[in-house]
C-alpha cells in the first residue's frame, strides 16, 4: 500500500481507538496530528486555544499537513475533529471519513469511563448544543472531503477496523 490513510470525523466518534486497532490489524505505523502538534508546540492542544486561540490551531493543522503531504508515506493518519479543513487533504492519502449521528457521538463520550478528562481537553465540546450545532455545520462538509464513508454507530473498533482495511487496500 503506498498511499496514506486519513482517518477524519468529529470529535468523540472513535478516530483514536480505531487507529490502534487498525495498527493492530496491518501493521501500519501511525500518528495522530494533535500529538504531533503537542510536540511542535510543548503544549496541549486545550492550552494552545486558551492561549493562542482557534486561528492559531488551525494554521498550526496547515502547517502539519503540508508536512505529511511532502514526508509522510504507508502511515495511518488520525487527525483532530477540523484538520479536514485543510486545503491539500486529499493529496495526502486515501481519506475515511468515521461517521455516526451525533446522539451516537455524544453518548460515547459522556458515557466513557474517562468522561470529564475526554470533554475537558476538547475545547469545542464544551456542552451539548455547541457541539450539535458544530457538528450539524461540518456534517455536509465532511462526506465531500471523504473517498470513503464508514458507519461506526453500533460497531466495535476491531470491525471498523476491519472494513476500512479491506475498502482501502481494494481501492
Ligand atoms: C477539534 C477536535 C479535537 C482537537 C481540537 C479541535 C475540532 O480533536 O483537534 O480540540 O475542531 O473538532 P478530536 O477530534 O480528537 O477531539
Amino acid at each position: 500500500m503506498a498511499k496514506n490513510i486519513i482517518l477524519i470525523g468529529f470529535m468523540g466518534v472513535g478516530k483514536g481507538s480505531i487507529a490502534r486497532e487498525i495498527v493492530r490489524q496491518s501493521g501500519m505505523v501511525a500518528l495522530d496530528t494533535d500529538d504531533v502538534i503537542e510536540s511542535m508546540e510543548n503544549r496541549k492542544v486545550k492550552t494552545i486555544f486558551e492561549e493562542e486561540g482557534e486561528a492559531y490551531f488551525r494554521g498550526l493543522e496547515q502547517t502539519v499537513a503540508h508536512w505529511l503531504e511532502k514526508d509522510v508515506k504507508h502511515t495511518l493518519i488520525s487527525t483532530g475533529g477540523g484538520f479536514f479543513k485543510v486545503g491539500n487533504l486529499g493529496k495526502i492519502g486515501t481519506v475515511v471519513l468515521l461517521h455516526a449521528d451525533f446522539d451516537t457521538i455524544y453518548r460515547r463520550i459522556t458515557t466513557h469511563p474517562n468522561a470529564e478528562k475526554k470533554l475537558k481537553k476538547r475545547p469545542l465540546f464544551r456542552d451539548e448544543s455547541s457541539a450539535r450545532k458544530l457538528y450539524d455545520e461540518r456534517e455536509p462538509t465532511y462526506a465531500k472531503a471523504a473517498d470513503v464513508v464508514i458507519d461506526v454507530a453500533g460497531k466495535t473498533p476491531e470491525k471498523v477496523a476491519k472494513e476500512i482495511l479491506k475498502k482501502v487496500i481494494k481501492k
